[in-house]
């Protein structure tokens, strides 16, 4: 049996990734692909009382960076064994909303904390889970905040309320990230409109995936 591919996409808020995530799994399953959808924070029952806790609680308003960073770690940490690496091993493609480059970009580049520590928690809570391939989707923060809200009927949960300033970092932090890993993160201009950026990612998979059928 051949192990299913592992596929993320990330990106900051408003940047269209539930959208493009569903386009591309319909066109894996068109090929007969088997595929397991998740999302982090979240995917499992624990997870996504942490996201809940994490997005929505109106006692999480105090949460340190530090906690907040361990929360992220362990919703991870639940997701991992329990439900990626149980589909992968049996030929099942996992598409992911998210998964450890947010960690690394909101916690240790949004929020200032150690870099190093964060990529450290992350590999403590992943061990050698590592996506095959990235899409990011970038866009500009304005744009992608003005998305965000009107998506959301004009309320911000607690990760989005944050001053756009985070977000620029957040971006940049990403971009850096891809520039680091070009052979993992295929960087997306997610300005376009909705088909011409799912072309865009079909193509980087193509590109980039090539044999994976095989
Ligand atoms: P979203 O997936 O619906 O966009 O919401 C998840 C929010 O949590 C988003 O603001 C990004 C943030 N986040 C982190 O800050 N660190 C993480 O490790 C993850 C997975 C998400």
């Amino acid at each position: 049996m051949q192990r299913g591919k592992f596929i993320t996409f990330e990106g900051s808020e408003g940047c269209g990734k539930s959208t493009q995530i569903r386009r591309f799994v319909e066109a894996l399953e068109n090929q007969g692909i088997e595929v397991l959808t998740t999302r982090e924070p979240g995917g499992t029952v624990v997870g996504e009382k942490i996201r809940h806790l994490l997005q929505y609680d109106k006692d999480a308003g105090d949460l340190t960076d530090e906690s907040e960073l361990l929360l992220f770690a362990a919703s991870r940490a639940q997701l991992v064994p329990n439900v990626i690496l149980p589909a992968l091993e049996k030929g099942t493609w996992v598409v992911a909303d998210r998964f450890l480059d947010s960690t690394t970009v909101y916690q240790g580049i949004g929020r200032g904390l150690d870099v190093s520590a964060v990529k450290a928690i992350n590999s403590f809570a992943v061990g050698d889970c590592l996506p095959d391939l990235t899409l990011l989707l970038d866009l500009d923060v304005e744009i992608g905040h003005a998305r965000a809200l009107a998506a959301s009927g004009e309320s911000e949960d607690r990760m989005e309320s944050q001053p756009m300033e985070f977000f620029r970092k957040v971006r940049q932090g990403y971009l850096d990230l891809a520039a680091e890993e070009p052979g993992r993160i295929a960087v997306i201009d997610a300005s376009a409109s909705i088909d011409e950026v799912t072309a865009a990612i079909q193509s980087e998979f193509s590109r980039r995936m090539e044999g994976a059928f095989s």
